[in-house]
């Protein structure tokens, strides 16, 4: 995969090339993206409603409008089809799809995933559908939400009517985006939609998702026919100690415990992780869980999707409530004066490799792909009209060849989504955060191509990184 050859430049260097096939996306949320909130039949989700309560959003923004993406479709995916990404990561709105929480699918909503899904092909672009990133129905919120058992009886029929009615177009599957932080988020320390704070609540909410997960891929299995590729995204993180210490180490654990591993092990073993379960007794009984639950939970899938942007470095410290670390609320997080991006996470490449060759020791035989990263930066469009994010560059490029050390050393790593197409509406930062190949002036809703973009599109044509790290091409 490398070898010497002449780079673009006329200069010699190895060329970091990706195996064939090798999948190249961006990836993208309903919520961050679509606006026309109230159209087409759309109930609230728990985010209009969140983004809408005084405080919660940092910069007052709300979705209402987000990327207008719901009616801009066709013109972002021809962006995508000139960015010659390959690949897609988009999310389905639960509440555009099933207004009611459940029952037959909205046919406007259905219409426009449709519409989405044909312009994309026509671009030669694949779809790659994320079921469920955060945007639950608030009417199901209001029937108790991720905490109560019988929503994930729901979310599995959605999942499966959605599956039926676009399985026509669509092969690669994800059920849920990060539930860590729909859990956590959204349950123990309130930051995100709904916004509870309500630690046994959390853990709760933190099971139905897991079981929503174990029970849709089953029932989409039973439709029977053509084998779809089915999977779950995760947050990981690496995670290390800040010191040898016996409490910073015990903080490690808890951190790998809640973030990784309380979502690892029943997913792909079957099983709670039983130092977690213990961490966790003094807040839950343990008794929303059935028996039989894990090994619902346990389903064969045909991927893992990691989302990576940051390692924990974790100390002991003083308990700190609200706090998404339900049970371990004294645990800190210490930086290192790395670099970081706008969000404040320290920019750390190689703590990809670490990611993924952690899940491929201790999780063997699933195929790995990373369905999100990226930074947010202050970009701002230069007098020329064009974006010059040569820091952006920098990032993914490091993070491409962590990946790409990875696949050397043999990880079944197979493709990697980079967040995001376009700045977005950045859940409690609003739009505050730009996370975009595409530059988004929120005002008029105009897209510039960042020179990350042209960058990107290189590296997913080519399927190798430009090397050096190569000027924007401005003829195009
Ligand atoms: C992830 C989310 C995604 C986006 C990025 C920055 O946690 O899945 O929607 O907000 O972070």
């Amino acid at each position: 995969m490398t070898g010497n050859a002449h780079g673009r430049d006329g200069l010699a260097g190895p060329v970091v090339s990706f195996p064939e096939g090798f999948k190249w996306g961006v990836a993208t949320a309903s919520y961050q993206n679509e606006g026309a909130v109230a159209e087409g039949g759309r109930s609230p989700s728990i985010w209009d409603t969140f983004s809408h309560t005084l405080g919660a959003i940092s910069d007052g923004a709300t979705g209402d409008t987000a990327c207008d993406h719901y009616h801009r479709y066709q013109e972002d995916a021809a962006l995508l089809g000139k960015l010659g990404v390959g690949y897609y990561r988009f999310s389905l709105s639960w509440p555009r799809l099933q207004p009611a929480g459940r029952g037959p699918l909205n046919p406007k909503g259905a219409d426009f995933y449709s519409r989405l899904l044909d312009a994309l092909l026509e671009h030669g672009v694949q779809p790659w559908v994320t079921i469920y990133h955060w945007d639950l129905p608030q009417v199901i919120e209001d029937d108790g939400g991720w905490p109560v058992r019988a929503t994930a009886q729901r979310f599995a029929d959605y999942a499966t009517a959605v599956y039926e009615r676009f399985r026509d177009r669509v092969t690669y599957w994800t059920t849920l985006n990060e539930p860590w932080c729909s859990a956590f988020l959204g349950y123990a320390s309130g930051e995100h939609a709904p916004g509870r704070q309500d630690r046994p609540a959390a853990v709760r909410a933190a099971h139905h998702l897991l079981l929503g997960h174990g029970l849709a891929v089953e029932a989409i299995r039973a439709q029977g026919g053509a084998r779809p590729d089915l999977g779950i995204t995760l947050n990981l993180f690496p995670v290390s100690p800040a010191s040898g210490s016996p409490a910073d180490e015990d903080a490690a654990r808890r951190v790998d415990g809640l973030a990784n591993r309380l979502f690892l092990d029943p997913v792909l073993k079957g099983r709670y992780p039983s130092d977690v379960t213990l961490d966790l007794a003094p807040v839950t009984g343990w008794d929303h869980v059935r028996d039989g639950d894990e090994r619902q939970i346990t389903q064969p899938l045909e991927f893992l999707g990691i989302n990576y942007y940051q390692r924990h470095v974790c100390a002991a410290g003083e308990a700190r409530l609200p706090s998404a670390w339900v049970g371990s609320e004294h645990v800190r997080f210490v930086g290192r004066g790395l670099p970081r991006t706008k969000m404040g996470w320290e920019i750390e490449p190689s703590g990809l490799y670490d990611v993924a060759s952690r899940v491929a020791r201790d999780y063997p035989g699933v195929p790995l792909y990373i369905t999100e990263n990226g930074a947010a930066f202050d970009d701002v469009v230069s007098p020329d009209g064009s974006v010059h994010d040569q820091y952006r560059i920098s990032y993914i490029d490091g993070h491409v060849r962590a990946l790409h050390r990875a696949i050397t050393d043999g990880i079944d790593l197979r493709g990697y989504f980079l967040w995001t197409l376009m700045d977005n509406f950045e859940w409690a930062f609003g739009f505050d955060r730009r996370f975009g190949l595409v530059h988004v002036d929120h005002a008029t809703q105009r897209r510039t191509l960042k020179d990350s973009a042209r960058w990107f599109a290189e590296l997913a044509g080519s399927n190798r990184l430009p090397w050096p790290s190569s000027p924007p091409d401005r003829s195009r």
